[in-house]
Protein backbone atom coordinates (compact mmCIF):
# COMPACT_ATOMS: atom_id res chain seq x y z
CA UNK A 1 0.00 0.00 0.00
CA UNK A 2 1.41 3.83 -0.91
CA UNK A 3 1.16 5.62 2.05
CA UNK A 4 0.75 9.24 1.86
CA UNK A 5 1.95 11.89 4.83
CA UNK A 6 0.79 14.76 5.17
CA UNK A 7 1.91 17.72 7.47
CA UNK A 8 -0.22 19.41 9.63
CA UNK A 9 0.95 21.63 12.45
CA UNK A 10 -1.59 23.80 12.93
CA UNK A 11 -4.39 24.44 10.85
CA UNK A 12 -4.56 26.81 8.39
CA UNK A 13 -6.45 26.75 4.71
CA UNK A 14 -3.72 24.41 2.99
CA UNK A 15 -3.76 21.81 6.03
CA UNK A 16 -7.55 22.09 6.26
CA UNK A 17 -7.62 20.75 2.06
CA UNK A 18 -5.58 18.06 3.51
CA UNK A 19 -7.71 17.03 6.21
CA UNK A 20 -10.19 17.14 3.59
CA UNK A 21 -8.93 14.31 1.52
CA UNK A 22 -7.97 12.12 5.34
CA UNK A 23 -11.44 12.45 6.20
CA UNK A 24 -12.49 11.19 2.49
CA UNK A 25 -10.11 8.52 2.83
CA UNK A 26 -11.82 7.66 6.32
CA UNK A 27 -15.38 7.94 4.58
CA UNK A 28 -14.57 5.50 1.77
CA UNK A 29 -13.20 3.01 4.80
CA UNK A 30 -10.00 3.11 4.60
CA UNK A 31 -6.97 3.67 7.43
CA UNK A 32 -5.91 7.13 8.87
CA UNK A 33 -2.99 7.54 11.37
CA UNK A 34 -3.65 11.03 13.40
CA UNK A 35 -2.01 12.71 15.97
CA UNK A 36 -3.80 13.12 19.68
CA UNK A 37 -3.12 15.22 22.47
CA UNK A 38 -2.14 11.19 23.88
CA UNK A 39 -0.19 9.13 21.61
CA UNK A 40 -0.83 8.92 17.88
CA UNK A 41 -3.93 6.56 16.59
CA UNK A 42 -4.88 4.40 14.22
CA UNK A 43 -8.24 5.39 12.65
CA UNK A 44 -10.91 4.13 10.46
CA UNK A 45 -14.76 4.59 10.56
CA UNK A 46 -16.27 3.23 13.31
CA UNK A 47 -19.07 2.24 12.04
CA UNK A 48 -18.04 0.16 9.14
CA UNK A 49 -16.83 -3.41 10.06
CA UNK A 50 -14.72 -3.84 7.10
CA UNK A 51 -12.71 -1.19 8.26
CA UNK A 52 -12.83 -1.50 11.97
CA UNK A 53 -11.19 -5.33 10.65
CA UNK A 54 -8.27 -3.38 8.59
CA UNK A 55 -7.18 -1.77 11.66
CA UNK A 56 -6.28 -5.13 13.20
CA UNK A 57 -4.53 -6.80 10.47
CA UNK A 58 -2.29 -3.35 10.08
CA UNK A 59 -1.30 -3.37 13.59
CA UNK A 60 -1.53 -7.13 14.38
CA UNK A 61 -3.39 -6.46 17.01
CA UNK A 62 -5.48 -9.44 18.48
CA UNK A 63 -9.59 -9.25 17.24
CA UNK A 64 -10.24 -9.75 20.77
CA UNK A 65 -9.38 -6.51 22.26
CA UNK A 66 -11.37 -3.71 21.04
CA UNK A 67 -11.18 -0.20 19.91
CA UNK A 68 -11.85 3.00 21.07
CA UNK A 69 -14.55 5.39 19.27
CA UNK A 70 -13.40 9.00 18.89
CA UNK A 71 -15.74 12.00 18.75
CA UNK A 72 -16.53 15.28 18.08
CA UNK A 73 -17.75 16.40 20.80
CA UNK A 74 -19.02 14.21 24.21
CA UNK A 75 -22.71 14.44 23.31
CA UNK A 76 -22.26 12.59 20.33
CA UNK A 77 -21.47 9.91 23.18
CA UNK A 78 -25.36 9.53 22.93
CA UNK A 79 -25.84 8.13 19.08
CA UNK A 80 -23.34 5.38 19.50
CA UNK A 81 -23.90 4.77 23.23
CA UNK A 82 -26.20 4.73 25.97
CA UNK A 83 -25.03 7.68 28.58
CA UNK A 84 -25.60 7.47 31.91
CA UNK A 85 -25.59 10.88 33.90
CA UNK A 86 -21.86 10.34 35.40
CA UNK A 87 -20.77 10.49 31.82
CA UNK A 88 -21.68 14.06 31.75
CA UNK A 89 -20.13 14.69 34.55
CA UNK A 90 -17.07 13.21 33.55
CA UNK A 91 -17.66 14.99 29.90
CA UNK A 92 -17.99 18.63 32.05
CA UNK A 93 -15.09 18.31 33.76
CA UNK A 94 -12.29 16.60 31.44
CA UNK A 95 -13.61 16.22 27.91
CA UNK A 96 -12.21 17.35 25.25
CA UNK A 97 -9.64 15.58 26.76
CA UNK A 98 -7.43 12.68 27.63
CA UNK A 99 -10.40 10.56 29.20
CA UNK A 100 -12.14 7.35 28.05
CA UNK A 101 -15.36 5.79 29.39
CA UNK A 102 -16.94 2.69 28.79
CA UNK A 103 -19.98 2.90 27.91
CA UNK A 104 -23.18 0.46 27.18
CA UNK A 105 -22.92 -0.01 23.20
CA UNK A 106 -25.81 0.94 20.77
CA UNK A 107 -26.02 -1.50 17.36
CA UNK A 108 -24.53 0.65 15.13
CA UNK A 109 -21.11 0.37 16.73
CA UNK A 110 -20.72 -3.17 14.87
CA UNK A 111 -19.16 -6.26 16.79
CA UNK A 112 -15.92 -5.85 14.86
CA UNK A 113 -15.66 -2.52 16.48
CA UNK A 114 -15.97 -3.48 19.80
CA UNK A 115 -14.47 -6.89 19.75
CA UNK A 116 -18.26 -8.48 20.23
CA UNK A 117 -18.04 -6.96 23.72
CA UNK A 118 -21.48 -5.18 24.66
CA UNK A 119 -19.58 -1.81 25.94
CA UNK A 120 -17.84 0.16 23.70
CA UNK A 121 -14.91 3.02 24.90
CA UNK A 122 -15.47 6.88 23.84
CA UNK A 123 -13.27 9.27 24.03
CA UNK A 124 -13.63 12.70 22.82
CA UNK A 125 -9.86 14.00 21.97
CA UNK A 126 -8.64 17.62 22.64
CA UNK A 127 -5.78 17.84 19.98
CA UNK A 128 -7.17 20.43 16.89
CA UNK A 129 -6.03 18.25 14.32
CA UNK A 130 -7.82 15.00 15.88
CA UNK A 131 -10.68 17.38 16.00
CA UNK A 132 -11.13 18.42 12.71
CA UNK A 133 -10.58 15.21 11.26
CA UNK A 134 -13.39 13.37 13.22
CA UNK A 135 -16.28 16.43 12.49
CA UNK A 136 -14.93 16.09 8.61
CA UNK A 137 -15.32 12.55 8.58
CA UNK A 138 -19.14 12.59 10.05
CA UNK A 139 -18.48 9.55 11.81
CA UNK A 140 -17.34 8.22 15.04
CA UNK A 141 -13.28 7.15 14.16
CA UNK A 142 -11.81 3.81 15.95
CA UNK A 143 -8.29 4.23 16.68
CA UNK A 144 -6.11 2.24 18.66
CA UNK A 145 -2.70 3.63 19.35
CA UNK A 146 -0.73 3.61 15.89
CA UNK A 147 2.02 0.99 17.15
CA UNK A 148 2.46 -2.84 15.89
CA UNK A 149 1.13 -4.58 18.52
CA UNK A 150 3.71 -5.17 21.51
CA UNK A 151 5.81 -2.18 20.92
CA UNK A 152 5.54 1.09 22.90
CA UNK A 153 2.50 3.84 21.86
CA UNK A 154 3.99 6.09 19.25
CA UNK A 155 4.28 9.55 20.42
CA UNK A 156 6.47 11.12 17.20
CA UNK A 157 5.76 11.14 13.28
CA UNK A 158 9.00 9.04 12.78
CA UNK A 159 7.57 6.39 15.11
CA UNK A 160 4.69 6.34 13.25
CA UNK A 161 6.49 6.10 10.25
CA UNK A 162 9.01 3.22 11.69
CA UNK A 163 5.95 1.01 12.28
CA UNK A 164 3.21 1.92 10.36
CA UNK A 165 4.52 2.96 6.82
CA UNK A 166 3.15 0.69 3.79
CA UNK A 167 0.36 -0.65 6.24
CA UNK A 168 -2.01 2.52 6.17
CA UNK A 169 -3.57 5.16 3.19
CA UNK A 170 -2.70 8.17 5.35
CA UNK A 171 -0.12 9.54 8.29
CA UNK A 172 -0.63 12.88 9.55
CA UNK A 173 2.28 14.36 10.81
CA UNK A 174 0.96 16.59 13.39
CA UNK A 175 4.28 16.60 15.48
CA UNK A 176 5.31 15.34 19.06
CA UNK A 177 2.46 14.11 21.52
CA UNK A 178 2.30 16.37 24.03
CA UNK A 179 1.25 14.16 27.23
CA UNK A 180 3.12 10.77 25.69
CA UNK A 181 1.05 7.73 27.72
CA UNK A 182 -2.38 6.79 26.85
CA UNK A 183 -5.85 8.15 27.70
CA UNK A 184 -7.41 7.27 31.35
CA UNK A 185 -9.58 4.48 30.82
CA UNK A 186 -12.64 4.58 33.62
CA UNK A 187 -16.38 2.22 33.47
CA UNK A 188 -18.52 3.50 35.40
CA UNK A 189 -20.35 0.99 37.70
CA UNK A 190 -24.21 0.35 38.73
CA UNK A 191 -23.83 2.52 41.69
CA UNK A 192 -22.23 5.41 39.75
CA UNK A 193 -18.46 4.71 41.37
CA UNK A 194 -15.65 4.02 39.01
CA UNK A 195 -13.71 1.62 38.03
CA UNK A 196 -9.64 2.94 36.74
CA UNK A 197 -8.80 0.43 34.28
CA UNK A 198 -6.17 2.04 32.94
CA UNK A 199 -4.38 4.98 34.46
CA UNK A 200 -3.14 8.58 32.38
CA UNK A 201 -2.77 11.97 32.46
CA UNK A 202 -6.49 13.00 34.39
CA UNK A 203 -5.59 11.02 38.09
CA UNK A 204 -7.12 9.06 40.59
CA UNK A 205 -7.57 12.48 42.28
CA UNK A 206 -8.84 14.33 39.69
CA UNK A 207 -11.70 11.49 39.22
CA UNK A 208 -12.35 11.87 42.83
CA UNK A 209 -13.45 15.61 42.22
CA UNK A 210 -16.16 14.58 40.16
CA UNK A 211 -17.03 10.93 42.06
CA UNK A 212 -16.96 9.78 45.78
CA UNK A 213 -14.95 6.59 44.92
CA UNK A 214 -12.39 5.11 42.39
CA UNK A 215 -11.74 1.46 42.20
CA UNK A 216 -8.10 0.79 40.94
CA UNK A 217 -8.60 -2.61 38.81
CA UNK A 218 -5.70 -4.89 39.75
CA UNK A 219 -4.45 -5.44 36.74
CA UNK A 220 -3.71 -1.76 36.66
CA UNK A 221 -1.08 -2.48 39.16
CA UNK A 222 -0.35 -6.22 39.55
CA UNK A 223 0.17 -9.12 37.44
CA UNK A 224 -2.62 -11.30 36.06
CA UNK A 225 -2.57 -14.66 37.32
CA UNK A 226 -3.29 -17.85 35.23
CA UNK A 227 -6.74 -17.41 34.29
CA UNK A 228 -7.71 -13.88 35.93
CA UNK A 229 -10.37 -12.18 33.80
CA UNK A 230 -9.75 -8.82 33.04
CA UNK A 231 -12.21 -5.48 32.91
CA UNK A 232 -10.11 -4.60 29.77
CA UNK A 233 -8.97 -7.24 27.48
CA UNK A 234 -5.63 -4.88 26.48
CA UNK A 235 -4.87 -6.16 30.20
CA UNK A 236 -3.78 -9.15 29.26
CA UNK A 237 -1.18 -8.63 26.32
CA UNK A 238 2.23 -8.05 26.41
CA UNK A 239 2.77 -4.49 26.27
CA UNK A 240 5.68 -1.88 25.24
CA UNK A 241 8.26 -4.18 25.86
CA UNK A 242 11.69 -3.03 24.60
CA UNK A 243 14.07 -5.97 22.93
CA UNK A 244 16.51 -5.80 25.79
CA UNK A 245 14.86 -6.86 29.20
CA UNK A 246 13.68 -3.79 31.81
CA UNK A 247 14.29 -4.06 35.36
CA UNK A 248 12.96 -1.49 37.59
CA UNK A 249 14.79 -0.63 40.28
CA UNK A 250 13.50 0.26 43.77
CA UNK A 251 15.29 2.05 46.38
CA UNK A 252 17.25 5.78 47.27
CA UNK A 253 18.75 6.99 44.49
CA UNK A 254 22.65 6.07 46.20
CA UNK A 255 21.68 2.09 46.21
CA UNK A 256 20.14 2.51 42.70
CA UNK A 257 23.58 4.32 41.23
CA UNK A 258 25.70 1.72 43.03
CA UNK A 259 23.43 -1.06 41.37
CA UNK A 260 24.01 0.10 37.77
CA UNK A 261 27.31 0.35 38.46
CA UNK A 262 28.06 -2.73 39.50
CA UNK A 263 26.19 -4.42 36.84
CA UNK A 264 27.89 -2.15 33.96
CA UNK A 265 31.12 -3.79 35.36
CA UNK A 266 30.24 -6.80 33.56
CA UNK A 267 27.70 -6.50 30.83
CA UNK A 268 26.23 -3.38 28.65
CA UNK A 269 23.71 -1.53 29.99
CA UNK A 270 21.34 1.17 29.43
CA UNK A 271 20.18 3.24 32.59
CA UNK A 272 16.53 5.53 32.40
CA UNK A 273 17.88 8.33 35.13
CA UNK A 274 16.78 11.51 36.72
CA UNK A 275 18.20 14.57 35.87
CA UNK A 276 19.71 15.15 39.13
CA UNK A 277 21.42 11.45 39.03
CA UNK A 278 23.29 11.88 35.80
CA UNK A 279 26.47 13.30 36.96
CA UNK A 280 27.57 11.17 39.50
CA UNK A 281 26.60 8.25 37.21
CA UNK A 282 28.46 9.23 34.73
CA UNK A 283 31.23 9.83 37.47
CA UNK A 284 31.30 6.32 39.01
CA UNK A 285 30.20 3.72 35.86
CA UNK A 286 31.01 5.64 32.47
CA UNK A 287 30.20 3.20 30.35
CA UNK A 288 26.40 3.09 31.13
CA UNK A 289 24.60 4.10 28.02
CA UNK A 290 21.81 7.00 29.70
CA UNK A 291 18.98 8.67 29.15
CA UNK A 292 17.81 11.64 30.38
CA UNK A 293 13.85 11.22 32.61
CA UNK A 294 13.95 14.64 33.51
CA UNK A 295 13.83 16.14 37.12
CA UNK A 296 12.81 13.34 39.71
CA UNK A 297 9.64 15.37 40.62
CA UNK A 298 8.67 16.48 36.89
CA UNK A 299 6.19 13.08 36.23
CA UNK A 300 4.74 15.25 33.16
CA UNK A 301 8.13 15.27 31.16
CA UNK A 302 8.64 11.11 32.43
CA UNK A 303 5.07 10.33 30.65
CA UNK A 304 6.44 12.62 27.90
CA UNK A 305 9.60 11.19 27.21
CA UNK A 306 8.92 7.31 28.28
CA UNK A 307 7.48 5.37 24.65
CA UNK A 308 10.60 7.37 23.27
CA UNK A 309 13.14 6.25 24.97
CA UNK A 310 11.64 2.35 25.22
CA UNK A 311 11.69 2.64 21.82
CA UNK A 312 15.05 4.41 21.32
CA UNK A 313 16.78 1.19 23.72
CA UNK A 314 15.98 -0.99 20.22
CA UNK A 315 18.38 0.69 18.28
CA UNK A 316 21.22 -0.90 21.11
CA UNK A 317 21.69 -4.18 21.94
CA UNK A 318 22.07 -3.61 25.64
CA UNK A 319 22.43 -6.94 28.03
CA UNK A 320 19.77 -5.06 30.54
CA UNK A 321 17.95 -1.84 30.58
CA UNK A 322 17.31 -0.37 34.01
CA UNK A 323 14.72 2.14 34.85
CA UNK A 324 13.30 3.58 38.80
CA UNK A 325 10.09 1.69 39.61
CA UNK A 326 7.37 4.95 39.64
CA UNK A 327 5.27 5.80 42.87
CA UNK A 328 1.59 4.63 42.25
CA UNK A 329 -0.07 8.07 42.41
CA UNK A 330 -0.80 11.14 40.31
CA UNK A 331 0.50 11.00 36.89
CA UNK A 332 3.31 8.47 38.28
CA UNK A 333 0.51 5.70 38.32
CA UNK A 334 0.50 6.02 34.79
CA UNK A 335 4.21 5.36 34.52
CA UNK A 336 4.02 2.83 36.96
CA UNK A 337 1.32 0.73 35.08
CA UNK A 338 3.57 1.00 31.62
CA UNK A 339 7.16 0.63 33.16
CA UNK A 340 6.25 -2.74 35.19
CA UNK A 341 4.26 -4.19 31.77
CA UNK A 342 7.56 -3.22 29.92
CA UNK A 343 9.70 -4.75 32.51
CA UNK A 344 7.61 -8.18 32.57
CA UNK A 345 7.12 -7.20 36.21
CA UNK A 346 10.52 -7.58 36.77
CA UNK A 347 11.62 -5.43 40.28
CA UNK A 348 14.92 -5.41 42.02
CA UNK A 349 14.18 -4.15 45.70
CA UNK A 350 17.12 -3.17 47.30
O1 LIG B 1 -4.98 7.76 24.34
C1 LIG B 1 -5.58 6.82 23.85
O2 LIG B 1 -6.52 6.23 24.43
C2 LIG B 1 -5.15 6.33 22.45
C3 LIG B 1 -5.48 7.45 21.46
C4 LIG B 1 -5.20 7.05 20.04
O3 LIG B 1 -6.78 7.87 21.64
N1 LIG B 1 -5.77 5.10 22.10
C5 LIG B 1 -5.43 3.92 22.69
O4 LIG B 1 -6.11 2.82 22.19
O5 LIG B 1 -4.59 3.83 23.55
P1 LIG B 1 -5.65 1.31 22.45
O6 LIG B 1 -6.53 0.49 21.58
O7 LIG B 1 -4.22 1.16 22.28
O8 LIG B 1 -6.10 1.03 23.92
C6 LIG B 1 -7.47 0.90 24.21
C7 LIG B 1 -7.67 0.09 25.45
C8 LIG B 1 -7.34 -1.37 25.27
O9 LIG B 1 -6.60 -1.80 26.39
C9 LIG B 1 -8.71 -2.03 25.23
O10 LIG B 1 -8.67 -3.33 25.74
C10 LIG B 1 -9.54 -1.11 26.09
O11 LIG B 1 -9.06 0.17 25.79
N2 LIG B 1 -10.97 -1.15 25.73
C11 LIG B 1 -11.53 -0.78 24.56
N3 LIG B 1 -12.86 -1.02 24.58
C12 LIG B 1 -13.15 -1.54 25.78
C13 LIG B 1 -14.35 -1.99 26.41
N4 LIG B 1 -15.51 -1.98 25.78
N5 LIG B 1 -14.25 -2.46 27.68
C14 LIG B 1 -13.07 -2.48 28.32
N6 LIG B 1 -11.90 -2.07 27.78
C15 LIG B 1 -11.93 -1.61 26.53
MG1 LIG C 1 -2.35 0.49 22.41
Amino acid sequence: MNTRIINARTIDEAVLRKLKEAAEVIKRGGLVIFPTETVYGLGADATNSEAAMKIYSAKGRPSDNPLIIHVASPSDAELYTQVDPVYYKLAERFMPGPLTVILPAKDIIPMQTRASLPTVAVRCPEHPIARALIELSGVPIAAPSANLSGTPSPTKASHVINDMMGRVDVIIDGGDSDFGLESTIVKINDNGELTLLRPGKITVDDLLTVVDEVQIADAVINALSEGETVLSPGMKYKHYAPKSPVFLLDGDSGDILNYIRDAALTEKVAAIVYSEDIDTLKEIAPEVYIYNFGNKEDEQTHARLLFDILRDTDKHSFARIFAPLPKQSGVSLALYNRLIRAAAYQIIRM
